[in-house]
């Protein structure tokens, strides 16, 4: 066991503040890494503040990040896949039971026994894993991915959780040239979905609250952007959508989009909000519409998003801030003023 420097939330009140915790000393198939970049997730702050209590009752102190880049300090004797000096990163899980169904198809995120990289029994240490808010942190080879070397290490830290949330249910649904795509919520999560969208050949359109996001949207790549609370923009692309993507943090009117949707179209959630959304049942009967969820993706598909990442040149259009910073964030997170993604750069922890 060792001590690592971290940034923590002692209560659901409470800003985040410098602590030390206790990570293990690298096992045989472990790999120790010293965090270089950690991206801000809105979920960050839905633990944080123990928004998700119904489903997910924060643990506290609780240390959140789940967007890690780092570079590897040292490699148990078993691992192969790893070198010291190597770079190296993690994403929202950090072990997994390996032996269900799910685990066996490369579908860890459906594993009944994962472990999420914070906030989920540590059976190592005791108590809860702690997230990237870190210098440094210590997990299985396994659920350690590499960075293509063309990628900005800042900028790929995102990719993590916001890039394959996106990337998965895009893929799963077939999202392709010919389709139109929409995207609801230009935050870290939609404006990874939007880079996507396009780099995949689909019609992107963006749905955004914030007039002023409009420019940035076309310039990630959309067609179309539609102000969402104007319902004249919405009603002209009623009936046409193949996908929609809805990434928002928050309340809102999930019908709204569903009516956009063609026939057999899909609307798919990645977006987490505290408070159930009320769905209405006539609008998915008559055009035979979906709506389902997605949660990050298996490592193998995360792998996978990252070497389209390497070979699109995609990341994340990031904010680097010092990890003195990150309360602040935290609030203009809440105030959708992100461009679109925080990202901390965790040398400011270790010169505290
Ligand atoms: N399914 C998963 O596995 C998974 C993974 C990661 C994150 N998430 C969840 O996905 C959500 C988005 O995460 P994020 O990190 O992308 O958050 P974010 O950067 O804060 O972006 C959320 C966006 O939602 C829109 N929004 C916020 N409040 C709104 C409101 N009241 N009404 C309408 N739109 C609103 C804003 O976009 P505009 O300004 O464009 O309107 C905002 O930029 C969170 O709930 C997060 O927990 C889920
Ligand atoms: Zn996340
Ligand atoms: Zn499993």
């Amino acid at each position: 066991m060792y001590k690592a420097k971290a940034y923590a939330a002692a209560s659901a009140t409470s800003p985040l503040a410098r602590t030390a915790i206790t990570r293990r000393d690298p096992t045989e198939h472990d790999i120790q890494i010293e965090i270089l970049y950690c991206g801000i997730c809105h979920s960050d702050f839905h633990t944080v503040r123990n928004e998700w209590k119904d489903f997910l009752p924060t643990v506290y102190p609780c240390v959140p990040g789940h967007e890690i880049v780092g570079r590897v300090t040292k490699v148990g004797s078993a691992v192969k896949k790893f070198k010291t000096g190597d770079i190296a990163a993690v994403g929202c899980m950090v072990d997994s039971d390996r032996t269900c169904p799910e685990c066996r198809a490369g579908l860890e995120q459906f594993c009944p026994n994962f472990v999420l990289t914070y906030n989920f029994p540590d059976k190592h240490v005791g108590g809860v894993t702690y997230g990237g808010y870190s210098d440094s942190i210590v997990v299985d080879q396994r659920f350690v991915l590499r960075v293509p070397p063309n990628l900005n290490l800042a900028g790929a830290a995102p990719l993590l959780c916001a890039g394959i949330t996106t990337y998965s249910p895009m893929h799963h649904w077939g999202v392709t040239k010919g389709k139109k795509a929409g995207v609801v919520g230009l935050g870290g999560l939609g404006h990874m979905a939007v880079k996507f969208a396009h780099a995949l050949g689909a019609h992107v359109v963006v749905f955004t609250t914030s007039p002023g996001k409009k420019d940035a949207a076309m310039r990630l790549g959309a067609d179309e952007v539609v102000i969402s609370r104007n319902a004249d923009e919405m009603q002209k692309h009623a009936d046409s959508f193949d996908f929609i993507l809805d990434a928002v943090s928050a309340e809102h009117d999930i019908n709204a989009y569903i009516n956009l949707l063609r026939r057999d179209g899909n609307l798919t959630l990645v977006g987490a909000p505290e408070k159930p959304l009320p769905v209405a049942a006539f609008p998915l009967i008559m055009r035979r519409r979906s709506l389902s969820g997605s949660p990050i993706g298996g490592i193998a598909e995360t792998q996978e998003m990252l070497d389209f990442c390497g070979k699109h040149n995609i990341t994340a259009d990031v904010e680097v801030i010092p990890i003195q910073k990150v309360n602040e964030a935290y609030d203009r997170l809440m105030k959708s003023d992100v461009k679109y993604r925080f990202s901390i750069d965790m040398a400011s922890l270790k010169s505290e």
